[in-house]
């Protein structure tokens, strides 16, 4: 299938590219931006958000699921994007955020308006709340004095949880989804979709000696892959090429893998990998191997618009790791997908004061810290979780102004990083798909594995001398061939890239 070797972009739009001086990016941005994508290599691109929201999200509280929000365009213009796209034979996959809904959307307002609505039951109320907690912070319940009922929101309060057990919900869905296959989108990016509550048991969650929740009984519940089986079923049968992508709120390789059983999605986002705190060898080595035996190609990347900058978080601002972690993204087996500006080396925005945060994650986290901690501690620890952080603007002119959050630190390498995201994504067009990786060890710092005709080595610590696989030339990267061609001597923080010479 066409995605198997495909590289994603996402698009984070707010902050892509903006084409009327509001300073807010927006689709006809995009649209500007295609021949640079088309030409550094980006085959598909993925869309965060665009429909209409009260933005408490920023985008992933959706009032309208089948509208384009007025500060990013018009559905011309969006239909314009997807043909010009695809004229340039690059794909557009969309966000599909039907875990909730805003509690703006009619949808809601209806199944508010009174207990005996027929849409009372597309949203989860109950006389008494339990345990459950929101991923945002506080009780994952809210009450509703004007029906004496409270209502589920597995995130913010705004963003309320439709009712999955309800099969008018899924029809609903599905008839969005009709709704952009018909302007031609080529996939779905399905938001949180293993914590679709599907069941009606409600247990307590069980609280850890720290305090904090094991969501064992809102997310991944019994018969959550039955449905979720019948939604890609219903997608498959329109267009076997449309390609799906869910977004699993875990970190653990096995249970993001158990949504890409067959029948399910078409791959799952590798959060165990994308999402590291630190740069961690060891645990990349042990779940590279795993994933290079997974039957399902599996997603790489490092970067996302929840999560800080793998420059900052993985790279620590050295150059020449940040090109390893690239070597290692491109060139390997998996969809890469790249996050807005990250082939720039474009760095982590740190708002200075509240009044500069827009995520909610922040703020709720700020408000948490100040009553125990004071002011300039709760800032702190708010950027600590700031998701703000990735989704500065991306600084495309040096007089560039920013209508709604501050820009993204501009890399003084950023030439030569793009150079290299070019470069190595001709490779991988050239010398792929990458179907069977071997061999794949660590030594030290260093991590070495094969495709069908390449040896990669990829030397996170001090200088070392490498042994190779049958007679090779290099083809990228600094290493220095012995004389006899049974070795490389790699610099300090180098990769090397070697082909077979037949
Ligand atoms: C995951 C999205 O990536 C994140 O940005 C959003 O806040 C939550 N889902 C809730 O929709």
């Amino acid at each position: 299938m066409w995605w198997e070797n495909a590289v994603f972009y996402e698009i984070y739009i707010a902050s892509f590219a903006d084409s009327d001086g509001d300073g807010i990016g927006d689709i006809n941005g995009i649209r500007k931006k295609l021949p640079y994508l088309k030409e550094f290599g980006i085959d598909a691109l993925w869309l965060t958000p665009f429909y209409p929201s009260p933005r408490v999200d920023n985008g992933y509280d959706v009032s309208d699921y089948c509208a384009i929000d007025p500060q990013y365009g018009t559905l011309a213009a969006f239909d314009l994007l997807v043909e010009e796209a695809h004229q340039l034979e690059m794909r557009i996959i969309i966000d599909v955020v039907v875990n909730h809904t805003s509690t703006k959307h009619p949808w809601f307002i209806e199944s508010a308006s009174g207990k005996e609505h027929p849409k009372r039951d597309w949203y989860i109320w109950r006389d008494q709340p339990n345990n459950w907690e929101s991923f945002f912070g506080g009780s994952a319940w809210k009450y509703d004095a004007a029906t004496d009922q409270y209502y589920y929101h597995s995130f913010a309060e705004e963003q309320a949880d439709l009712n999955w057990q309800n099969q008018e919900v899924k029809q609903a869905v599905f008839d969005v989804l009709q709704f952009w296959l018909g302007r031609g989108v080529d996939g779905f990016r399905f938001d949180v979709i293993n914590n679709l509550t599907v069941s009606d048991q409600f247990i307590d969650n069980p609280v850890r000696k720290d305090g904090k929740q094991d969501h064992c009984n809102d997310v991944n519940q019994p018969g959550i892959k039955h449905v979720l089986k019948e939604l890609n079923q219903w997608i498959k049968t329109v267009d076997p090429s449309i390609f799906t992508v869910a977004e699993i709120s875990s970190d653990q390789l096995a249970r993001i893998n158990s949504y890409t059983e067959d029948g399910l999605f078409d791959t799952a986002f590798h959060f165990n990998l994308g999402s590291m705190e630190e740069l961690d060898l060891e645990k990349l080595t042990r779940d590279f191997k795993e994933m290079s035996r997974q039957k399902k190609i599996p997603t790489l990347f490092f970067n996302s618009h929840d999560m800080s900058r793998s420059w900052q978080r993985l790279a620590k601002e050295n150059r020449d790791i940040y090109r390893l972690l690239t070597v290692f993204l491109l060139i390997n087996r998996g969809i890469p997908f790249l996050f807005q500006g990250e082939e720039q080396g474009v760095g982590d925005y740190l708002p200075q004061q509240l009044a500069d945060i827009r995520d909610i994650q922040a703020k709720n986290k700020y408000q948490e810290e100040l009553i125990l901690r004071g002011k300039s501690h709760a800032l702190i620890m708010a950027n600590q979780v700031n998701r703000d952080r990735s989704r500065g603007m991306l600084p495309w002119l040096s007089n560039q102004q920013s209508g709604w959050i501050g820009l993204a630190a501009v890399n003084q390498e950023a030439k030569g990083i793009l150079a290299d995201y070019q470069n190595l994504i001709r490779l991988q067009k050239t010398e792929g798909p990458f179907t069977a990786i071997r061999n794949i060890e660590l030594t030290g710092d260093c991590l070495s594995y094969q495709t069908e005709s390449l040896q990669i080595i990829l030397n996170f610590g001090q200088p070392i001398k490498h042994s190779l696989e049958g007679n090779r030339k290099t083809i990228f990267g600094n290493g220095m061939l012995s004389e006899d061609g049974h070795w490389v001597h790699l610099p300090a923080k180098a990769c090397w890239i070697g082909k077979e010479q037949l």
